[in-house]
């Protein structure tokens, strides 16, 4: 199948090609210098930005992969979670497209997008869906953090999510009461190299043994908003921010590895994947590939270009799902920005 795929959840505005399993062209507008002047996404700027650059990156792309509106096959988007007028505006391009090309516009949940991307392999970027074997997948984004038991393409069962903030927002947080610029994640990352993790001990939250799935999150931003007040000039120190974003991340990156292992152990899946903007962080890769190292498991990571918000992932899992008889065009769809992936669980995955 040829298809074009748009994502538009957040701030990514992102256009693919996909032609029988493998990435075409894809390309990825981040508006992340606009919105750092805010210190965060503004949904309504993040619309109209939308707006604006869609219509020539799909000229773009298409051009790039030399294929002609006409030979599209379907058309894809990522239908929720997100911000709504950012959903809209993608999905609507998309029915719209689909329309006129008297072709199915398939919708995709932009978590499951994430979840699958772990198996994608390159370059060419190509979907590896078919030696997708049973694992336990970590999805680490800017709003949210699970754990999800898959059992198959299209089977999975989410078993952990956040009760606060998510991993994503953690970072961004954090980074922004130590005065560095948003995203905050990229930037204790690259901080983080030099500081020392051991300098600052902060709270490993829902780590103990007997501790639910889940994750929380706002304890460890609260401990560092503490620290800040009772040492208000750290901010000032250099090496003393180099330290606290190694703490910081130490803290995170724990409690993610940590939980996961158990996850896969607990379930006798021997297989885990990560994907989500989070998973491109260097310490989380590097802790998670020595943890399945020690434990004798398997370890999946999504491309770093696949990490982030993109229309590759939505476009490949839109093919694969269509092409397995799991996914059909839904021509009047409506947005869903807060379609939690539970809603999609099949029943004993987790098992
Ligand atoms: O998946 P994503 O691109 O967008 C959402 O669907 O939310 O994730 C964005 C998140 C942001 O919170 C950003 O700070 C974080 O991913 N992020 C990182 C790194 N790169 C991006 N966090 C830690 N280390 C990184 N290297
Ligand atoms: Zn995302």
């Amino acid at each position: 199948m040829i298809l074009l795929a748009f994502e538009t959840s957040c701030d990514e505005t992102s256009v693919a090609v996909i032609r029988h399993g493998e990435v075409v062209a894809n390309v990825v507008s981040s508006q992340v210098r606009l919105h750092a002047d805010y210190g965060g996404v503004v949904p309504e700027l993040a619309a109209r930005e939308h707006l604006r650059h869609l219509p020539q990156l799909a000229r773009l792309v298409l051009r790039e992969a030399r294929v002609e509106p006409r030979e599209l096959e379907a058309v894809a988007a990522t239908r929720g979670p997100g911000l709504p007028n950012a959903l809209m505006v993608g999905l609507k391009a998309a029915q719209g497209l689909a329309f006129a090309l008297e072709r199915p516009c398939l919708c995709v949940h932009h978590h499951e997008a994430h979840l699958y991307s772990p198996w994608v392999a390159g370059p060419p970027l190509r979907a590896a869906f078919d030696a997708l074997e049973p694992h336990l997948a970590l999805i680490v984004s800017g709003g949210h953090t699970m754990l999800v038991a898959v059992h198959g393409l299209g089977r999975h069962e989410v078993i952990g999510s956040t009760l606060d903030d998510a991993a994503g927002e953690c970072f961004d947080k954090t980074a922004k009461l130590l005065g560095l610029p948003y995203p905050g994640g990229p930037v204790i990352d690259r901080l983080a190299a030099e500081g020392n993790p051991r300098s600052h001990q902060f709270p490993r939250p829902l780590l103990g043994g007997h501790e639910p799935e889940d994750f929380s999150f706002s304890g460890l931003k609260t401990a560092v908003r503490y620290e800040l007040r009772d040492h208000p000039q750290a901010v000032e120190n250099l090496a003393t921010v180099k330290d606290l974003c190694a703490s910081i991340q130490a803290a995170i990156v724990e409690v993610l590895v940590t939980k996961t292992l158990r996850a896969a152990r607990r379930r006798g899946l021997r297989v885990i994947t990560a994907s989500g903007g989070v998973s491109c962080n260097r310490a989380l890769r590097r802790e998670l590939a020595e943890g399945c190292r020690n434990h004798g498991l398997a370890l999946r990571l999504a491309p770093p270009e696949l990490c982030t918000d993109n229309a590759a992932m939505v476009g490949l899992l839109a093919e694969a799902l269509a092409n397995a008889g799991q996914l059909g065009g839904e021509a009047d769809a409506d947005i869903r920005p807060n379609w939690p992936l539970a809603e999609k669980n099949t029943p004993g995955a987790a098992r």
